[in-house]
């Protein structure tokens, strides 16, 4: 992987237009950003190059809809360093910045050109502009014109964050053992190819959330309502002796009361919401002799208020002193409800992304640093 870093720049800086994708995609409820994990986590790039003396213009976007605004992310951002809002590049006088001087940019998804990767887009963003810097990792599995478009322009360079994700993400593909790996989330035939990927390379994979419900199914337990894709496993994987099968979970009835069965009881008008105390009391047991732990995923239905397994878990692993990396954003959600944070080595601002990094080593977005 040959990316140029925007550190190993440094003294070189002063003066120098620099256009920063930042990962600034962050939770808001009624206009006031509710969690901050990702806007501290791309400060240190923009105060790098706010110390160097450039002139920074930083890009990003909120949200799935199209008029989402980032003036939240800027009021957030401004408790940290000196930050201007601005609408468009167009209304952006590029002249008029001093060294040091900061600009946002308005949410670049609200141009529909950003995501179809748009030749004309990159072109008016680096117009004026001396180089690029890539820190949006959790972006960096898209194909749009920030991440793969505007690297093929002007010289880019990989910002501060991106660097400690593809550092803590490349360990955890050669872990130290034993080693354990926790997946959760949904969507088994998405993450079968990691899940095959991990069982080869970990000691231990425990499979929670609604990817396990299609390994219950396909060991032939009944499981009623859950969220089941077809049940259908491959034997590599359903056979495989690196795989840990929970004890234990939660079922809901269609009154929406919820009882910890035994895996196998779980009746058929009832729907599986989370693993139970008794699998969570088996995997903390026996956690102390990993050296190394990766998760990525809630254990259970996370929206539904069902986020006492994830919870313990994370309670669990953070009494270990293996050295473990987390990501996904529901899970780093309560990770930081349980005041955990500081007890994880890695927490990454990932979640497709980190899975797709896993899975392939690299992403669009860090490919195209390299080829520049
Ligand atoms: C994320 O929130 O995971 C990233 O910012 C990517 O956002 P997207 O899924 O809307 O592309």
């Amino acid at each position: 992987m040959n990316v140029r870093w925007i550190q190993e720049q440094k003294g070189a800086l002063a003066g120098k237009v620099v256009l920063v994708r930042s990962g600034l995609n962050v939770p808001v409820e009624n206009g006031v950003v509710i969690n901050d994990f990702r806007i501290r986590k791309a400060l240190p790039t923009l105060q790098f190059l706010h110390e160097e003396g450039a002139k920074i213009i930083v890009v990003a976007h909120i949200g799935r809809e199209q008029d989402e605004t980032l003036k939240p992310v800027a009021t957030e951002l401004e408790k940290h360093l000196p930050i201007t809002f601005v609408q468009t590049r167009d209304t952006l006088n590029i002249t008029a910045m001093h060294n040091g001087d900061i600009v946002l940019l308005e949410n670049m998804r609200q141009d529909p050109r950003e995501v179809a990767n748009d030749d004309s887009f990159a072109l008016e963003l680096v117009r004026d502009v001396d180089i690029f810097v890539q820190d949006a990792f959790a972006v960096c599995h898209r194909q749009h014109t920030s991440i793969v478009g505007i690297p093929k322009l002007i010289p880019s360079f990989g910002g501060l964050l991106l660097h400690d994700e593809i550092t803590a993400l490349t360990s955890a593909l050669n872990p130290q053992h034993p080693a354990l790996c926790i997946l959760g989330g949904a969507k088994f035939s998405t993450k079968e190819p990691l899940i095959k990927k991990f069982l080869a390379t970990y000691d231990d994979v425990f499979v929670g959330g609604a990817l396990q419900n299609e390994i219950l199914a396909a060991r032939g337990f009944v499981v009623g309502k859950s969220v089941v894709e077809d049940g259908r496993v491959p034997e590599d994987i359903l056979h495989n002796d690196a795989l840990r099968d929970a004890i234990d979970v939660v079922a809901m009835a269609p009154d929406e009361t919820a009882r910890t069965v035994r895996v196998g009881a779980v009746a058929p008008d009832e729907m599986i919401v989370d693993i139970g105390e008794e699998t969570i009391a088996a995997i903390a047991a026996d956690i102390g002799k990993y050296k190394s732990i990766l998760w990525n995923g809630p254990m259970g239905w996370y929206e539904k208020g069902y986020d006492a397994a994830t919870a313990a878990l994370a309670h669990a692993i953070a009494d270990t002193d293996a050295y473990s990396i987390v990501g996904g954003g529901d899970t780093v959600a309560v990770i930081q409800k349980e005041h955990l944070e500081d007890k994880f080595d890695f927490v990454s601002t990932g979640g497709g992304a980190m899975l797709e990094f896993l899975l392939n080593k690299s992403l669009p977005g860090i490919d195209a640093l390299t080829e520049n």
